[in-house]
């Protein structure tokens, strides 16, 4: 199976196609609304720590099991040591990533429809009409479920043409206008009147607001935003070629990640605080808060704020579609390889199941807010389940197995490429996979479940 599988083309292209699944709303929506609710700076902090002790080597144990197996999620899970119980960490990942693609396909259908009543003309007005727009518009029926639906099907359409010309060509398009309009976003934001105070929300510690649930939440978090334990970087790995370098390739993703993060954060809360929009509005947050930057801060020159709201919403667009495309791959992948389907029949397996959980997830959040599990909206509750149990979950479980249960003489030759070189830097991602992950994940679990 391996020599039929089509790779990814150039070195660029993967460190692109896999920092194009990581970053995506992931970074610009769901990072600073959970910033906002969980007190600022302290939880970026400890966000921080979680990418750097938990993530990266989260990342790498990923890398390692895809890499090494090269096929789908669930067959790699059961290569890389004996024992076939462990191929329920690839199922596990499959069914996360659909899961998330499912909600998620919501929040990308909000930002064409934000797209579309750009182009209009439609977002034009003060604050409250803004706010109002948003909850006229999410909380009607038809038109988010169309909207989310047709993000879903977009995406269906990158996948069936498969990883080369699809995926990858995509990631290497649209990542770096992203970072370009984001930058010119951001100078906007902070050069609006009281942009401080938001500058110093988004930097300036207080630690008094922390607790266990900030710790779970940025956990969530960071394994969120890194696609980490879904199986989605295990999938993607299992197309890197022999050279590439893991740890270089993990450590440059989630410096790109992490940094588009800040940046989004960088864009909201001097705008938020300008406004008067609350930072712990929650999901509609960048919904309410950004079209009155693009009119404020762009009022001085005609069309500009104009321009740049089109081009906003569509990078928003286009960073969450090179994301759903990686959930998407996961579940497509595995139904291609293990039931011998043609890509296309299997990819319209995951288009089917996401559709159905967006129509719920989007009907939850809007007309039928009855659709609620243990006290959230459905769409809250899948948020909730994946970022903060699944995930955490699977990258506990990648790592002991990739720690504990894998012969480590196949787990450093991956790490190291063949050679004994960077044995040090072995070492010390051994000791976190072994350790520090397993342990840290552990613990905040125990604390959020009220046993510690
Ligand atoms: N990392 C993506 C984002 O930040 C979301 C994602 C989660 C993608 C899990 C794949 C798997 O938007």
């Amino acid at each position: 199976m391996g020599k039929e599988r089509n790779n990814f083309g150039s070195k660029i292209g993967i460190v692109l196609a896999t920092a194009g699944s990581a970053v995506g709303l992931g970074n610009i929506w769901r990072f600073p609304f959970m910033t906002g609710e969980n007190g600022g700076a302290a939880f970026i902090l400890i966000y921080i720590g979680c990418i750097l002790l938990l993530g990266i080597p989260g990342m790498i144990s990923e890398f390692i099991v895809g890499r090494h197996a090269a096929t789908n999620a669930v067959s790699a899970y059961g290569k890389l040591a004996s024992g076939k119980g462990w191929k329920i960490i690839g199922v596990l990942g499959i069914v996360s990533a659909t899961i998330i693609l499912g909600f998620y396909s919501v929040v990308a259908g909000w930002c064409l429809q934000y797209l579309y009543a750009s182009v209009a003309g439609r977002l034009n007005g003060d604050s409250a009409y803004v706010s109002n727009y948003f909850a006229a518009f999410s909380g009607s029926v038809v038109m988010p479920i169309v909207w989310g639906l047709v993000f879903i099907l977009l995406t269906h359409l990158v996948v069936i043409r498969g990883v080369r010309n699809g995926i990858e060509k995509a990631s290497k398009m649209f990542m770096p206008i992203l970072f370009v309009l984001l930058l010119i976003i951001v100078i906007a934001s902070c050069l609006l009147p009281g942009a401080g105070r938001g500058i110093e929300f988004l930097f300036k510690p207080d630690f008094s607001k922390v607790d266990g649930g900030v710790f779970l939440s940025a956990l969530g978090q960071a394994f969120f935003s890194l696609s980490l334990g879904t199986a989605c970087l295990c999938t993607y790995a299992s197309y890197f070629g022999k050279q590439t370098n893991l740890m270089r390739s993990a450590s440059q993703i989630a410096l790109i990640d992490s940094m588009i993060a800040i940046l989004a954060g960088l864009m909201i809360f001097p705008a938020a605080f300008s406004v008067g929009v609350s930072p712990d509005s929650g999901p509609s947050l960048i919904f309410i808060t950004l079209p009155s930057v693009f009119q404020q801060a762009f009022a001085a020159v005609p069309m500009v704020g104009y321009v740049i709201s089109i081009l906003f919403y569509a990078l928003l667009a286009l960073a969450a579609i090179t994301s759903t495309i990686s959930m998407h791959e996961i579940g497509t992948v595995f139904f291609h390889e293990q039931l011998k389907l043609s890509r296309k029949s299997a990819a319209a397996i995951v288009t089917v199941v996401a559709a159905i959980i967006c129509v719920f997830c989007s009907l939850s959040v809007g007309a039928c807010d009855g659709l609620q599990l243990f006290g959230m909206s459905l769409m809250d509750f899948f948020d909730f389940l994946t970022a903060q149990i699944m995930l955490p979950v699977g990258a506990l479980l990648t790592c002991v197995y990739v720690g504990w249960v894998a012969p480590r003489k196949v787990v450093q030759h991956e790490f190291t490429n063949g050679s004994n070189a960077r044995s040090i830097l072995f070492t010390v991602y051994l000791f976190a996979a072994r350790f520090v992950c397993p342990v840290c994940i552990i613990l905040i679990f125990l604390n959020q479940f009220g046993v510690i």
